[in-house]
């Protein structure tokens, strides 16, 4: 039998580029930057040339790069113990979700942690099943339905893509987790008409962060509440890119509807400010009437779930570093107001190629005009998404953004990004705008 040959190149003679195709599997269409180090709210490639960094890693750094709060954890923790077993009692967690209760939901309930956006909605996803089979149909059957919505994101797991309400990310992956149906967004109406007997919870974004920053109506999230209570369904909110402050609160919900508490919350992204880490909250509330029963939040017992990363001391203490310098240095504030300036700033230039601002805090979507940019750009549909020509077009002027689906240009710079570097993407992002133009 004959063995494949590796062929085996020096290291050095590859770019990155080279190294990657060759070497990685091609699952993302990666831009030609090749970053080597970053400060705050700036990044630098390998050649030595500096970008402002308004996409932070998808909604990651929320601190910015390599930010003191977490610098010292990871040093400190680093060099006491990175990794213990959940076998044992990790103060860290402890603490860590302490704070998530008192500080972020203000709000009697557990956290349990893991270490993505994508295991955080899985946590949640296996809690409506559990509380399903808790709280079956007359004959027994357990509750296993849950609603989710068009254009929402929920991650890459096999849970994930069936819970996403985008067909892009199912294809070729059939048969898919059952018990998922998607709705419009924001049509209170399609929910009313889709809930059944076997209704069990509801999953949603209450900003879609992937899907074009579509923003929740109060009417919506509020009809929402009231048909989970009333049916006893699971309202589930992903908090995996609007929450801890990205959209000028802790809870992403609650410029919206402050009166609501979900059932149970999932973090992931900003959460570890670049340090893999995932959370998921869950309310402390009874699951039925009879006694003894456990509370929703002792539901997933020992044996239920986990994972051996998941709520490392090490993860732990650089998420309660991140979390506590949000709350010492007000970041859920300062996203809030800043968010409202770019916006007001933004809207006041009337481009021409932007069709409509959608944001809450620093969770900005420009979202351009298709139609503008084939009659006065160089830009024609044949060529690729909009939104990637233009994240393209800012790229090359020194500003990094993201895309969110064809035709939004997403920002997302750190929560304590200053008013100058504001200034100053707002300029290049204005100057990209107007080069376009040219007819
Ligand atoms: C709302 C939302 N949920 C879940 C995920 C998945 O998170 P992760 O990539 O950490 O698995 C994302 C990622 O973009 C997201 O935006």
């Amino acid at each position: 039998m004959n063995l494949p040959v590796v062929e085996k190149a020096p290291l050095a003679s590859l770019s990155a580029a080279g190294l990657l195709s060759r070497y990685t599997v091609p699952n993302y269409g990666r831009l030609a930057l090749v970053p080597e180090r970053g400060q705050g709210t700036w990044l630098w490639d390998e050649t030595g040339r500096q970008f402002l960094d308004f996409g932070g890693g998808v909604a990651v750094t929320s601190l910015g790069h390599c930010p003191p709060a977490i610098t010292q954890a990871l040093a400190e923790q680093g060099s006491k113990l990175i990794h213990c077993s959940n076998w044992y009692q990790i103060r860290g967690q402890g603490e860590l979700g302490q704070f998530i209760t008192e500080t972020v939901m203000d709000h009697p309930g557990k956290s349990l942690f893991c270490n993505s956006g994508a295991e955080a909605n899985e946590a949640l996803i296996k809690l409506a099943r559990k509380f399903g089979h808790a709280t079956p149909l007359a004959d027994g059957t357990p509750r296993t339905h849950i609603l989710t919505f068009n254009n929402s994101f929920h991650g890459r797991t096999y849970a994930g893509i069936s819970a996403t309400g985008q067909e892009k990310v199912k294809i070729g992956f059939a048969p898919l987790l059952p018990g998922f149906t998607h709705l419009p967004y924001n049509d209170l109406d399609a929910v009313q008409a889709a809930l059944t007997p076997e209704t069990v919870a509801i999953l949603l974004e209450a900003v879609q962060g992937e899907g074009g920053v579509n923003i929740a109506t109060p009417e919506f999230l509020r009809g929402l509440s009231k048909i989970c209570q009333d049916h006893n369904i699971l309202l589930l909110m992903d908090e995996v890119q609007a929450g801890l402050g990205r959209c000028g609160h802790w809870c992403g919900w609650k410029p919206i509807t402050p009166e609501i508490t979900p059932d149970a919350v999932s973090w992931a992204k900003g959460i570890g400010g670049g340090f893999p880490i995932g959370a998921a909250w869950i309310k402390q509330r009874p699951i039925t009437t009879t006694p003894g029963d456990p509370d929703l939040c002792d539901l997933l017992g020992p044996g239920t779930h986990g994972t051996t990363y998941g709520g490392s001391p090490l993860a732990c203490a650089v998420a309660l570093a991140v979390l506590k310098e949000i709350k010492a240095s007000r970041l859920c504030e300062h996203s809030a107001t800043t968010g409202q300036e770019i916006i007001a700033t933004v809207s006041a230039w009337h481009h021409p190629l932007i069709r409509t601002i959608r944001g809450l805090g620093l969770l900005i979507g420009f979202e351009l005009d298709p139609t503008v940019m084939a009659r006065r750009t160089t830009w024609k549909e044949a060529d690729g998404l909009a939104s990637i020509h233009l994240v393209k077009a800012l790229m090359a002027e020194g500003l990094l953004t993201v895309a969110a689906g064809p035709l939004v240009v997403r920002w997302l710079p750190p929560l304590n990004v200053t008013p100058e570097e504001v200034q100053t993407a707002m300029t290049i992002f204005q100057r990209v705008l107007n080069q376009q133009l040219n007819h």
